[in-house]
């Protein structure tokens, strides 16, 4: 199929890179030059494992091309992706449709012949409606069919969500566009994925749905973990008794550092102000947004506990600054809000992150970046495991900590407190 994916951040260069390697003629475009001059010559401006290889493996056998020529490549493909951003707006916390509908209208002047349009970008309910209103006044006259299809991709595992989905929705009404979508996701859903069909409206709710899920999940199982720091008891052995039934299952139950990056904060956010919209209370999903903002507080007081309230000119190291392994992406990231707090109270801070220096970070004085782990925790008296690279997983300890004094604060839960309790080494996990 010949495919025009609009939008060349994470969503839009996953997918279209995706959709080449499984056969398709796919243009990726985007307004920023240089990025495509960049994504052109093989270079790819976000950190994702196998992204690189597969972008350049599919250009050199021309299935995937750059350009910013929007016009053209959506005049020479039957089925275009809206892979652009949905940033919140801060004061409304409701999603911005600014580029989308800008999209929409470049889409509308240049809808030649028959089209599928689909958003693949995040948006609210009846966003598709807004779509299909704009491209119905096209010149040409020419008939279309605007189709949701959410994207469920994690970053750091965004190729293997793609390839090994859960699910492929696709929200339609139109039996041919549900017939091409089925055709085009066919070499994926051959692997047993259970491929979904529904309203349109139903997909755009679908996709809100699932991060307000998880999120609740994730903040049902971190304040299960306060409440197992109070009783002695290991949060991990709850999240394993509680997944193993089926119905709850058992991903998603790791207690942490509380939910970031741009994903989780923001479509919480966006689904309680679509709710508003149609005057329905999300009095879930509300809770859940301010649990997870409460827990870099309930952070921060169990390290002033851990350092029996001398924080002041104490070296805290952080191993990882991102807000979860295997991506560069800074965005709501826990650290954000725990490394300021603990400089107000005097501390010191050295951080190691295996995608290298933060930018976010350079406006702090007192935050160092160190090249590697040694130096990074050669002065610690707190070293905090923030996110669970694998290089964090197998740390010789004893011999990194020559000190007996240092403590391991894992906000990861990577490590036993058994055996580190047998080594001599100060350490604390999270609900445990
Ligand atoms: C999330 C969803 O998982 C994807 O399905 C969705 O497509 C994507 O948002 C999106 O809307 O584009 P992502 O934000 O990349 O993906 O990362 P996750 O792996 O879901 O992690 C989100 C946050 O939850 C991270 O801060 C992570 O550390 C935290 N988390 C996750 C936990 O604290 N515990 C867990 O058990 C799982």
């Amino acid at each position: 199929m010949k495919i025009c994916v609009i939008g060349t951040g994470y969503v839009g260069l996953v997918s279209g890179t995706c959709f080449a390697d499984i056969g398709n003629e796919v243009i990726c475009v985007d307004v920023d030059n240089k990025k495509i001059n960049n994504l052109s010559s093989g270079i790819i401006p976000i950190y994702e494992p196998g992204l690189e290889e597969m972008v350049k493996r599919n250009l050199k056998q021309g299935r995937l091309k750059f350009s910013t020529n929007v016009s053209n490549a959506i005049k020479k493909s039957n089925l275009i992706f809206i892979c652009v951003g949905t940033p919140i707006i801060k004061k409304t916390n409701a999603a911005n449709l600014k580029y989308v509908f800008q999209v929409a209208k470049k889409i509308k002047s240049n809808l030649i012949n028959y089209k599928i349009i689909v958003t693949k970008s995040t948006v609210p309910v009846t966003t598709g409606d807004k779509i299909e209103n704009i491209l119905k006044k096209n010149k040409f006259k020419s008939k279309f069919d605007v189709v949701s299809n959410p994207e469920f991709l994690r970053e750091g595992e965004a190729i293997r969500d793609f390839v090994v989905p859960d699910r492929v929705v696709v929200g339609t009404t139109s039996k041919k566009a549900i017939k091409i979508m089925k055709s085009l996701y066919l070499p994926i859903i051959k692997k047993s994925t259970r491929f979904f069909s529904t309203s349109r409206r139903g997909a755009e709710l679908i996709k809100y749905a699932s991060n307000a899920f998880l999120a609740t999940k994730i903040s049902f199982i971190n304040e299960m973990a306060n409440l197992c720091e109070e009783c002695n008891i290991n949060i991990e052995d709850i999240s394993v008794g509680m997944g193993l039934d089926q119905r709850i299952g058992e991903r998603f139950l790791r207690a942490g550092p509380g939910y970031g990056g741009s994903c989780f904060p923001k479509d919480t956010r966006a689904i309680v102000t679509l709710a508003k919209k149609f005057r329905t209370n999300l009095s879930i999903v509300n809770s859940v947004i301010k649990s997870n903002e409460n827990r870099s507080k309930i952070l921060f007081n169990r390290i002033l506990k851990i350092l029996k309230n001398k924080i002041k000119n104490k070296q805290i190291t952080f191993l990882g600054a991102t807000f979860k392994a295997n991506t560069d992406d800074m965005r709501e990231s826990p650290c954000l809000s725990l490394m300021p707090a603990l400089l107000l109270r005097g501390a010191k801070i050295n951080y190691y992150e295996p995608t290298g220096a933060k930018k976010e970070l350079h406006k702090f004085k007192k935050v160092n970046y160190s090249k590697n782990i040694v130096n990074a925790t050669k002065k610690a008296d707190l070293i905090i495991i923030h996110t669970e690279w694998n290089e964090f997983k197998h740390l010789n300890l004893k011999k990194l900590i020559k000190n007996k004094n240092v403590i391991i604060y894992d906000m990861r839960n990577i490590y036993s407190p058994e055996k580190m309790k047998k080594n001599g080494i100060k350490y604390y996990g999270i609900g445990k």
